[in-house]
């Protein structure tokens, strides 16, 4: 499998803290002016008034994990010590080489067989329980210890129907120690909708339509359902989607309905750190804050005004936009037939796609101008891009013939 990325260019530090300073005066301007009650160490997410809250500020972190504790002790599979993590040492060691060793956490024996990934603020390392193969997991190891993400994993197991779990990822377990954390999760071996959209690159092409649309199917479903029940992932690209494959051959029938081998394949959501749990804050919250990912912050974080489900819908734009192009969205403002200005992607479409349904994607998601519930629009557009793709049993054939052509190249396993 391909393990190297499309690098993303960083923005100068300095201008970062600048921009970031900025930013953090004016949320405090904002607060003081509407009386936000912040979610700070001592106070209740759900005593707060209408207001602005940045949901990923250390300190409203803190303040959601004070309220969740009872709830946080009680999941199941929720394991806490003060003491430090034993397995530290053998962890360093393991960056580079000793595969198959054994490091016991929680009293289970885990066999390292390697880094699963490296994301900015973790390690995942793939692993076997007991050595057996056909347990395998994935070791999310993180310092310092951070227990939200299992928090969001169990609200997911509480408020996602069955028939649609399998797209979000599943945490079997997390170890919280005074220095580390390490959480347990179902380990997915067919790689990230990056590494399939780095495929592409490396031999100059791009994703084809049918593939792209049927991804776009599967992001909109994801976060019609998410947002439905009152879950924002937050940090929404390609690298935090690995590929499902059905273990059977692949068939045609059953892509509308999402049943047969069509419900074992598409893609899972991993990484819910900067998870929200939109329960814990009153209904008319909108959320401030930067992700300070370069190349996904959402119009409303550029223009300094608050956001709720876009963060996740502008994500889907920029990962819509890297399958199509094969580079970032950049967005312009482009003059709309009722002599206003539209949000659209400076990139034109393709003379021969099906521009009008990529057009509707991109006016109705990066245009949204209030913070209300987005799930009906996500449906309406589902449903255009299915409905076309059932409208011609060839796209039907090629789609199947591209997935199965993607398995083969890319997959170890
Ligand atoms: N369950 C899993 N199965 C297989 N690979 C995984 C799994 N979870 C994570 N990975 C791999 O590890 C990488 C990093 O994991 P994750 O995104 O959870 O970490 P992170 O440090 O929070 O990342 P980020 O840089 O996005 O904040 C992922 O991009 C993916 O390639
Ligand atoms: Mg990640």
């Amino acid at each position: 499998m391909l393990s190297w990325r499309i690098c993303r260019k960083a923005e100068p530090f300095d201008r970062l803290k600048e921009a970031h300073s900025l930013f953090l005066q004016r949320i405090s301007k904002r607060t003081k002016a509407s009386s936000l009650e912040k979610v700070g160490d001592d106070a209740q997410a759900t005593d707060l008034e209408t207001g602005f809250v940045n949901p990923w500020e250390t300190s409203t972190l803190n303040g959601l994990i004070h309220k969740i504790k009872p709830q946080l002790v009680k999941y199941d599979g929720y394991h806490v010590s003060n003491k430090v993590f034993p397995g530290k040492a053998n962890l360093s060691s393991l960056q580079n080489y000793s595969r198959n060793k054994i490091i016991e956490i929680g009293g289970r024996k885990y066999q390292m067989k390697g880094c699963a990934g490296q994301g900015g603020f973790a390690q995942v390392f793939k692993a076997f329980i007991d050595s057996n193969p056909d347990e395998v997991v994935a070791l999310k190891v993180q310092k310092p210890p951070f227990p939200w993400e299992f928090h969001m994993y169990r609200q997911l197991d509480c408020r996602i129907p069955d028939s649609q779990r399998s797209s979000f990822g599943l945490a079997q377990r997390v170890h919280v120690y005074s220095d580390y954390s390490i959480l347990v999760c179902d380990y997915l071996s067919h790689g990230t909708l990056q590494d399939v959209i780095n495929s592409y690159v490396v031999v100059g092409k791009s994703m084809e339509e049918v593939l792209c649309m049927y991804y776009t199917i599967e992001m909109l479903n994801m976060l019609e359902t998410l947002h439905s029940v009152g879950i924002i992932h937050g940090d929404f690209k390609p690298d935090n989607l690995l590929i499902r494959y059905p273990p059977e051959n692949l068939t045609e029938t059953g892509f509308h309905e999402k049943t047969g081998s069509w419900s074992k394949k598409g893609l899972c959501l991993v990484d819910w750190g900067r998870g929200i749990d939109l329960s814990l804050f009153p209904r008319t919250t909108e959320f401030t804050g930067d992700c300070r990912t370069s190349g996904f912050r959402c119009v409303e974080m550029k223009e300094d005004k608050p956001w709720k489900f876009q963060v996740d819908t502008y994500g889907l734009c920029v990962i819509v936009h890297m399958m199509l192009h094969n580079v970032y969205m950049e967005i312009e403002k482009k003059q709309s037939l009722d002599g206003g200005y539209i949000n659209m992607p400076r990139t034109s479409f393709k003379r021969y796609w099906k521009v009008d349904l990529w057009k509707e994607l991109f006016t109705k998601l990066l245009n949204r101008e209030t913070c209300e519930d987005d799930t009906e629009t996500l449906r309406n557009l589902r449903k255009s891009m299915e409905e076309y793709i059932c409208s011609d049993p060839k796209l039907m054939k090629k789609l199947n013939e591209l997935l199965a052509k993607q398995r083969i190249s890319l997959c170890s396993s």
